[in-house]
């Protein structure tokens, strides 16, 4: 069903020819986008964004717990996307995002990133992105294969979902005048516009790893690590690498990884709980 009254581009999206198409319910915005581009040969700029879904999708196989009045939304991008530099369009999501929460919430301290793909408001999960790559053949073996990126974005606006194995909040804890999904939306519209160029296909991540860096909670702090595989281990972050890997220092050595869940410790009176 179409409709998602309420979403409305930013003034630099529109400005810049980026599309958006609102629904009042979805199964996923990455899977209606990911349709659109398999089916239809969507290429984007586009938006997808849903006020509901009935399955959304996080990291690792995970559920997304969507509830109505939170923000779901995904973005379609192929410009300057290759297969090699698809993977840092997670950390140019995480620095659009965080600015355009700053830019609503100028004040407010709270809101941090933690790797790879995950917002914060006082070290408590507020939002994740869910990035899906899909490589599409040329049709040319002699030219590079083309790419195609679904950039999802869940923030948690009016209510943090129950029953989720990490501790997470909501915008609402901000007061009355927490942003809305739809005013969030309209802000991340521009925000990635600018984010984007700054990334321009690649060759400014260098810049996108130092405002990530910048924005990123426990760098320097003994963190708790849970690997895709199941591994769990224990370390003091350090960094990401220039290829946005995370960087540890656990039992005398350095480890680089490429994938799981960092586990910040949770203020000073409770541990993580996953
Ligand atoms: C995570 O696990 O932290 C990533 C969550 C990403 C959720 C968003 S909501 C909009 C888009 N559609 C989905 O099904 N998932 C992403």
């Amino acid at each position: 069903m179409i409709a998602g009254q309420g979403f409305a581009l930013g003034n630099k999206a529109r400005a810049e020819g980026v599309r958006l198409i609102a629904f009042d319910e979805l199964d996923s915005t990455n899977e209606e986008a990911r349709r659109r581009v398999l089916e239809e040969g969507e290429r984007g700029p586009l938006w997808v964004a849903a006020t509901r879904q009935s399955r959304g999708r996080g990291r690792l196989g995970r559920d997304w717990i969507s509830v109505p009045g939170n923000l779901h939304a995904s973005l379609v991008v192929s410009d300057g996307v290759t297969p090699e530099h698809a993977p840092q369009l997670g950390f140019v999501a995480g620095v659009a995002t965080i600015a355009a929460l700053r830019d609503l919430r100028p004040g407010e301290a709270g809101f941090a990133l933690k790797w790879p793909n995950d917002i914060l408001l006082d070290r408590l999960k507020l939002g994740g992105v869910l990035l899906e790559g899909l490589a599409l053949s040329s049709g040319d073996e002699r030219l590079p294969a083309a790419g195609v990126v679904v950039i999802g974005v869940g923030v948690n606006c009016v209510a943090a979902p129950q029953g989720v194995p990490y501790p997470a909040t909501a915008l609402a804890t901000l007061g009355a005048q927490a942003p809305s999904a739809e005013a969030l939306f309209a802000a991340l519209t521009d925000s990635f516009c600018e984010t984007l160029k700054l990334w321009a296909a690649g060759s400014g991540f260098a810049e996108i790893r130092r405002r990530w860096l910048d924005a990123a909670a426990g760098v320097g702090e003994r963190v708790h690590l849970r690997l895709a595989q199941g591994e769990e281990i224990e370390g003091r972050f350090e960094t990401i690498d220039a290829d946005g890997r995370l960087v540890i220092a656990s039992g005398g050595a350095k480890r680089v990884i490429d994938a799981g869940d960092v586990l910040l410790a949770h203020r000073a009176t409770s541990t993580p709980t996953g």
